[in-house]
C-alpha cells in the first residue's frame, strides 16, 4: 500500500479526518505526570472488552462544573482522538455542566471529529465511558 492511500476494510474506505489526525498527533490534556491531578476529586476507568484497551479519565469539579480533565490510555488512535475532543468538550466555554457532560454520546464526539472508520467506532465510547464512571466515583465521594 502507497503512502496516503486510503485502505479498505470490509467494504469501507478507512480514512482519518484532518480533525482526527490534529488530535492524535497533538493530544489535548493528556496526563503527563500524576501531579496534575493531585487536587482533581473524580476518577473514571473503564477496559474495552473487544480489544482490552483501558482509558483513565481524571476530573476537576467545582460548582457542578468540569473545570479540569485529564486521561490516558492504552488504546488506539482514533481513542486517543476521540478522548482529546472530549477532553476539550468538557473544558471549553469556561468548563461544562455535569447534567451536560452525561449526555455526550459517542456520535457527539464523533461528529466534532469529522467521523471515523466504522470498524473504530467503538474507540469513541472509551472516554465516554469513562467519564460516566469519573462522575459517578464523584457522585459516590459527596
Ligand atoms: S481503543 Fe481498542 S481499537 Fe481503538
Amino acid at each position: 500500500m502507497e503512502r496516503g492511500e486510503t485502505m479498505r476494510v470490509e467494504g469501507e474506505d478507512w480514512f482519518y479526518s484532518g480533525k482526527v489526525k490534529e488530535h492524535f498527533v497533538n493530544p489535548k490534556n493528556f496526563l503527563k505526570d500524576s501531579s496534575e491531578v493531585k487536587d482533581f476529586n473524580a476518577y473514571g476507568k473503564v477496559g474495552n472488552i473487544k480489544c482490552g484497551d483501558v482509558m483513565e479519565i481524571w476530573l476537576k469539579i467545582e460548582n457542578n462544573k468540569i473545570v479540569g480533565a485529564r486521561w490516558r490510555t492504552f488504546g488506539c488512535a482514533s481513542a486517543i482522538a476521540s478522548t482529546s475532543m472530549l477532553s476539550e468538550m468538557l473544558l471549553e466555554k469556561g468548563g461544562m455542566k455535569v447534567s451536560d457532560a452525561l449526555k455526550i454520546t459517542g456520535k457527539d464526539i464523533m461528529t466534532r471529529l469529522g467521523g471515523l472508520p466504522a470498524i473504530k467506532i467503538h474507540c469513541s465510547v472509551l472516554g465516554d465511558e469513562a467519564l460516566r464512571e469519573a462522575i459517578k466515583d464523584f457522585d459516590n465521594k459527596k
